[in-house]
């Protein structure tokens, strides 16, 4: 059956990426979360969308130019300031102390797309291994060079290209790059992109599918995983297509 990613934790009702909002997740049952990994000045892995903290918080300037503390003392509640009182920037430990236990999957999204972030790849997957939390990963990046070079530390974690252009071909790119999912935008993933991954044994796991219509035709086509900012509907077209 189709997996319900919360995409940064439950982010069509709760400020993104913040513990509320991977609590609020949990609450609804789904089958993973999806968030974003940057590093700090000082080194240390941080929940955040953006490669600047003005959208989401209530500070401005770099993630890479801030030390940990100095990203604590915002409030990343975004448009529900004052809503859910004060909810800070998390650490990807964290985050792990949080579902260490639960039996759900967490999808690393290395944000190295535009910052590589030198070192974050073994950063990220010494905390995996802190945690004991291998096969319950699957990380993902637009930069496929991070992600190549993550599957090259950990060939047994499971990993996947992001991509929002149509490439050609993708699936035989993936496959033979060694990678077990797509990680398309939904817009992207026609009858005959699904035919082709499924072909070549790729899962897709799909983003930002927000609307019924869209979640049907993704559950339609055959997709893996569905990424979205509403698990909690997610969850309800699911139980109509269970077997
Ligand atoms: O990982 C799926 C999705 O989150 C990729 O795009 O910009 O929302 O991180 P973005
Ligand atoms: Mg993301």
């Amino acid at each position: 059956m189709v997996k319900n990613f919360a995409h940064r934790g439950f982010s069509g009702k709760y400020p993104e990426n913040t513990m509320l909002a991977f609590e609020k997740a949990l609450e609804v049952g789904i089958d993973g979360i999806e968030l974003d990994v940057h590093l700090s000045k000082d080194g240390e892995l941080v929940i955040i969308h953006d490669e600047k903290v003005d959208r989401t918080t209530n500070g401005t300037g770099l993630v890479a130019d801030m030390t940990l503390a100095q990203l604590k003392e915002l409030d990343a509640s975004a448009e529900y300031a004052g809503v859910y009182g004060i909810n800070r920037i998390p650490t990807l430990k964290e985050y792990f102390e949080l579902v260490k236990d639960k039996e759900i999957v967490t999808n690393i999204e290395l944000k190295t797309g535009i910052n590589p972030y030198p070192g974050i790849e073994e950063k990220t997957l010494a905390m995996i291994d802190a945690y004991g939390l291998r096969e319950k990963i699957i990380i993902s990046s637009f930069n496929h060079y991070s992600v190549k070079k993550f599957k090259e530390l950990a060939p047994d974690i499971i990993c996947g290209f992001l991509e929002e252009s149509w490439i050609i071909d993708m699936a035989g790119y993936a496959k033979a790059q060694g990678v077990e999912c797509l990680h398309p935008i939904f817009n992207a993933v026609t009858g005959e992109y699904a035919k082709a991954a499924h072909d070549a044994g790729l899962a897709i796991n799909t983003w930002t599918v927000n609307t019924r219509e869209d979640m049907e035709q993704m559950i339609a086509r055959g997709v893996h995983g569905i990424i979205g900012n509403y698990p909690d509907v997610c969850k309800e077209v699911i139980e109509v297509y269970r077997d």
